[in-house]
């Protein structure tokens, strides 16, 4: 059976957004798979995160994960800070991934912006520890949206390049897994920006806590144009917002562009946006629900990742270990 990894960073809430291009692929991939899935808390501190709102987002997320339907008992979970072996092996991809290659991430050009003498250093080689979290465990498929493409393509040429350096053929090479449908959900605001836990205004974006009521206001206000929706799929082009609200509403529906257009092409977005509200609010409330009776347990989420994080070890250990060897570095002794 092959193995999965994926993670998602604390920084924030969840959104609409990581769960139709993320998570709710993370529940699919259960079915036939050996999943890994990580709440990556030392990703997060590569942007300062303030102490106690980072304790509360690990939890919040994790709770927010199995509340989507990630199953922790049969699969693992857990917080990528618990399993020291990331880490480990980070530091030695830090010193086999070359500057030039860092150099080309547009991730980390967007995130450090025009101030990049003053971006962490942990911001430049955040790439090196994703490479390190789904090589740790040789795992060969990675579901992630579009934007993550790059940074597994690095750890590819990481992985190609540690098996060169010390005559191996030790790590295995990834697989992306980019879903196709809504592997973009754009801002409500702004349909040519990607909707973000970390953008600076709430409306732009459904988090999976919202209620009803901020829901149904969200998709009410959402940016539009005043062209009634067309009856095909190609009506959209260069209409980004109607675009992002018509893909909405296929993935959350299950179906296609082209049969929700079949549906509301031709009318205007009045009642187009009351039927997608209500639709979010059908998928959402559940997922709001269970995240807030999970919460309401002292310690159940931390509990639940611990015992994640032994799984995970369990697994990591030896595999680090073996790269350690490989590097050089002299083995602990037997007892
Ligand atoms: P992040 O929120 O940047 O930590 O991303 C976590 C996961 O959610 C990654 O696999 C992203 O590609 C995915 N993701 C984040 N935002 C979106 C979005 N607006 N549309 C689709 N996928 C997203
Ligand atoms: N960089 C990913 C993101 O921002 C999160 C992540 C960290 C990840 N480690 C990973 C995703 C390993 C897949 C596999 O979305």
């Amino acid at each position: 059976m092959q193995r999965v990894f994926s993670g998602i960073q604390p920084s924030g809430i969840p959104t609409l957004g990581n769960y139709l291009g993320a998570i709710r692929n993370w529940v699919a991939l259960q079915a036939a798979h050996e999943c890994l899935y990580c709440v990556v808390d030392l990703h997060a501190i590569t942007t300062w995160q303030d102490p106690a709102t980072l304790q509360r987002q690990t939890r919040e997320l994790a709770a927010a994960i199995i509340a989507c339907g990630v199953d922790p008992d049969r699969h693992i979970l857990f917080h990528q800070s618990a399993v020291p072996a990331h880490v480990r092996l980070a530091w030695i991809f830090n010193c086999v991934a070359r500057i030039g290659w860092l150099n080309r991430m547009t991730q980390f050009k967007d995130k450090a912006g025009k101030d990049r003498e003053n971006a962490s250093a942990g911001l430049y080689v955040y790439p090196d520890l994703m490479a390190a979290d789904i090589l740790a465990y040789h795992a060969t498929r990675v579901p992630v949206g579009d934007d993550q493409r790059q940074h597994l393509e690095l750890a590819n040429d990481i992985a190609q390049k540690f098996n060169h350096d010390y005559e191996s053929a030790f790590f295995p090479m990834i697989e992306p897994l980019i879903m196709p449908e809504a592997a973009r959900v754009m801002s409500l605001r702004d349909g040519t920006k990607k909707m973000s836990k970390s953008d600076p205004s709430d409306q732009s974006r459904i988090n999976l806590s919202d209620d009803t009521d901020a829901i149904v206001a969200k998709i009410r206000k959402a940016k539009t144009d005043a062209e009634p929706l067309p009856s095909e799929p190609q009506g959209l082009e260069g209409r980004a917002e109607a675009r992002n609200l018509v893909g909405i509403y296929a993935a959350l529906a299950g179906t296609t562009p082209a049969s929700v257009l079949a549906e509301y092409g031709g009318q205007g977005f009045a009642g187009f946006k009351i039927a997608l509200a209500e639709l979010t609010v059908t998928k959402l409330a559940p997922i709001a629900a269970e995240t807030k009776r999970l919460l309401a347990e002292p310690g159940h989420i931390d509990r639940v990742l611990f015992a994640g994080a032994a799984r995970a070890e369990a697994i990591a250990d030896p595999i680090v270990a073996e790269a350690e060897r490989l590097v050089g570095f002299l083995q602990r002794p037997a007892k």
